[in-house]
């Protein structure tokens, strides 16, 4: 029979437990019996007592091992009464989960290896040794016999975030309410304004760091010696970058313990370079997505952390790809962190085929006059939707495309313009007010 996992905060996770000394007794092999067909049936690789509401010394666990993933297997043990006799000295992260913590990923450290002793169901007594998984997961259960849970385990990383743009704002927010992490400071660059009439200062990542209460550390350039000391002083674990626009020196790269992971826009090695979204859009890919990488001194050649991959449909804008893309990237990251902090996530150098590169575009990129092809025109007008826009020029003023369409027969259809000067109109209006069609026809 399985029987029902006790969950989070059911007051039994926190009883204390009783010896096992009844082996004889029915109810308690139908207990064993049941807890080995409850953790089979819900994937666990280990049970204790508490967990399906018995205050019984009494833990099992089992894992058939996986090759691929290179795991160990723990072989089915019912241990009655545990205790840890000899713990290693040499310490190990790995990520756990909890039957009663369902979605819960936490980095623990624990001893490599322990030596147990205690009794079998039948009430012999064991002692052996467990290394590897298997010494992690009996650690796991012992915890629930001793009323200590998971959540008790946990230990802050210290990180330091870097980063400007928006990309970066829901790893930010992410990572802030993670209990696992401790953001020691927000590195940040200093906002320039890209026109005259760009009155605000606008950094997203600032004022995200404001609203969340995290230390804030603004700088022109992060090499500087002083801000080098500074950070040197907080000894992060990790660094996670994204959207910052600053190259980093040899210094900043190896200053976290576990390097500075960079968030980028693209399915690397496709796309390297500052602008990979509107190239994306503008080569009318397939298929873009999000690469975590282990920065090093050539931009974005470092190693790869973790990938996923986004199918696109041809008509995303510039603006809302990136928004979607940061949301990917703030749930791959912290998927990713524990296990790349634990060591389970090497970083594999990018394949040498394959490679691109993309530049910065600047405002002469978003012109397009009659003899640029439709595809391209429409094209243009989804990548550069933040910065620069499509424009276009009639008698020497500028007149901005903002939106289009093909329609059925495959016709480009301008639907919004913006004359200089104006406000945003419908092409239609336009026509009216001007006297002029926008023809286009590369
Ligand atoms: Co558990």
């Amino acid at each position: 029979m399985t029987l029902k996992i006790r969950k989070t905060d059911d007051p039994i996770l926190r009883q204390s437990t009783e010896q096992v000394t009844d082996f004889d007794d029915i109810d308690f092999q139908k207990l064993v019996d049941d807890m080995v067909e409850t953790m089979r049936k819900e994937n666990g690789i280990g049970l204790a007592a508490p967990q399906v509401g018995s205050t019984r010394k009494v833990l099992v666990c089992e894992y058939k091992g996986d090759k691929e993933e290179n795991i160990s297997v723990v072989p089915l043990t019912v241990l009655c009464n545990p205790e840890i006799v000899h713990t290693s000295a040499e310490e190990i992260n790995m990520v756990e989960g909890c039957l009663s913590f369902p979605g819960l990923e936490i980095l623990v450290k624990r001893p490599k290896k322990i030596k147990v002793k205690g009794q079998d169901r039948y009430g012999n007594n064991l002692q052996f040794e467990a290394d590897k998984l298997y010494s992690r997961v009996l650690q796991h259960e012992i915890d629930h016999l001793n009323s200590t849970l998971l959540i008790d385990r946990m230990q802050k990383i210290d990180l330091i975030f870097i980063g400007s743009g928006t990309l970066g704002v829901p790893a930010l927010s992410m990572l802030a309410i993670d209990p696992q992490y401790e953001i020691k400071m927000v590195v940040t660059g200093i906002a320039e304004a890209k026109s005259r009439n760009h009155k605000k200062l606008v950094n997203p990542i600032e004022e995200k760091a404001k609203e969340l209460g995290l230390p804030i550390l603004r700088t022109k350039d992060i090499n500087n010696e002083k801000v080098v000391a500074e950070l040197d002083s907080l000894k992060p674990t990790v660094a996670v970058m994204a959207d910052f626009g600053q190259i980093l020196s040899g210094e900043i790269l190896s200053l976290p313990k576990l390097g500075i992971i960079n968030i980028h826009p693209s399915l690397l090695p496709k796309h390297r370079g500052p602008s990979p979204i509107q190239q994306t859009i503008l080569d009318g890919d397939k298929f873009t997505g999000v690469t975590l990488i282990r920065a090093n001194e050539k931009m974005d050649e470092g190693g790869i952390i973790s990938q996923v991959k986004v199918e696109l449909n041809n008509t995303e804008n510039a603006t809302i790809l990136k928004k979607y893309l940061a949301e990917i990237a703030a749930n791959l990251l912290l998927n990713s962190l524990p296990y790349y902090i634990a060591g389970d996530l090497e970083p594999v150098p990018q394949d040498s085929a394959g490679v691109s590169y993309n530049k910065l575009f600047k405002k002469s990129d978003g012109l397009v006059d009659k003899d640029t092809s439709p595809l391209i025109v429409e094209r243009k007008m989804r990548a550069f939707s933040d910065w620069p826009k499509v424009f276009t020029l009639i008698n020497g003023k500028r007149i901005q495309l903002l939106t289009g369409h093909f329609d059925t027969d495959g016709e480009l259809i301008i639907d919004l313009v913006k004359p200089e000067g104006k406000k945003e109109m419908t092409y239609d209006d336009f026509v009216r007010g001007y006297h002029t069609k926008l023809t286009f026809h590369g």
